[in-house]
C-alpha cells in the first residue's frame, strides 16, 4: 500500500492542475505519467486531456494522417489494418473487453498503461501525445452505431460519418489549424 500511496502523490506533484486520475485497466493501481518519457507532455493537446479528460483530436482532421502513421507502425500489427482484431481484439465495433475503453480516458489508461498478455504498456513506443493522436484514429474507424460511441458528444454525433476504409486525407489547408497542432 506504501509504494501505492507514494505512486499517487508522484501523479500529482508532477502534474499539478490535472483534473483526471489514472489507473491501470486490469489492476486498478495510479499510473504515473513519470513513467513516461518527457516528450509529449507539454503539448496543449495532452494538457487539455489530463484536465478534462477528453481528446482534443478527435475535432483535428489534419491530425488523423499522423494518428494513422502512427497506429500502422505501433497497433495495426496486433489489432489489425483496420481494427478489424487480430492477435489482439477488433478496436472498431461498439464490443469492448474493459467498457472504460468507450471514454478517451478509459482508451488512454489501456494504451499507456497496458492490459493482460501481449498488450504491454505503450508508453515507451508512443509519447503521451501521440496516444491521443492513435486514439483519434482508432476512433476514426469506428463503424458501429453512433449512439453507443460514448466517447463523443452530441455535437460530434451529428458530425460523425462511419469509417469509409480509406486512408487519412492529407492535412487540408481550408481547415484550421492548417497543420496537425493544436494551440
Ligand atoms: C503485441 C501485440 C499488441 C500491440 C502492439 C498492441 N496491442 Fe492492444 N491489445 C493486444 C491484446 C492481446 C489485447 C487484449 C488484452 C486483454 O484482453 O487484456 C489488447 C487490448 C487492447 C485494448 C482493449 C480492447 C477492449 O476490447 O477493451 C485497446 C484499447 C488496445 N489494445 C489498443 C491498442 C493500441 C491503440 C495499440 C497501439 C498503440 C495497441 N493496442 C498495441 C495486443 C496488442
Amino acid at each position: 500500500m506504501a509504494a501505492l500511496a507514494s505512486a499517487a502523490v508522484a501523479f500529482s506533484i508532477s502534474a499539478a492542475s490535472a483534473a483526471i486520475e489514472l489507473h491501470n485497466t486490469i489492476t486498478g493501481e495510479p499510473l504515473s505519467l513519470d513513467d513516461a518519457p518527457p516528450e509529449g507532455k507539454d503539448v496543449p493537446a495532452f494538457k487539455e486531456f489530463i484536465e478534462t479528460g477528453r481528446n482534443p483530436y478527435l475535432n483535428e482532421p489534419n491530425c488523423l494522417a499522423k494518428g494513422q502513421q502512427l497506429y500502422l507502425g505501433a497497433c495495426s500489427g496486433c489489432h489489425g489494418h483496420v481494427a478489424e482484431g487480430k492477435i489482439g481484439p477488433g478496436l472498431n465495433d461498439d464490443y469492448w473487453t474493459y467498457p472504460d475503453n468507450n471514454t478517451d480516458k478509459g482508451m488512454f489508461e489501456t494504451v499507456f498503461g497496458g492490459a493482460s498478455g501481449q498488450m504491454g504498456p505503450m508508453y515507451q513506443v508512443v509519447n503521451v501525445d501521440e496516444i491521443l493522436m492513435v486514439m483519434a484514429w482508432v476512433r476514426h474507424m469506428y463503424k458501429d452505431k453512433v449512439e453507443d460511441a460514448a466517447w463523443l458528444d452530441d455535437a460530434q454525433k451529428a458530425k460523425f460519418q462511419p469509417y469509409d476504409g480509406k486512408d487519412a486525407p492529407k492535412p487540408d489547408p481550408a481547415n484550421t489549424p492548417a497543420e496537425c497542432k493544436i494551440e
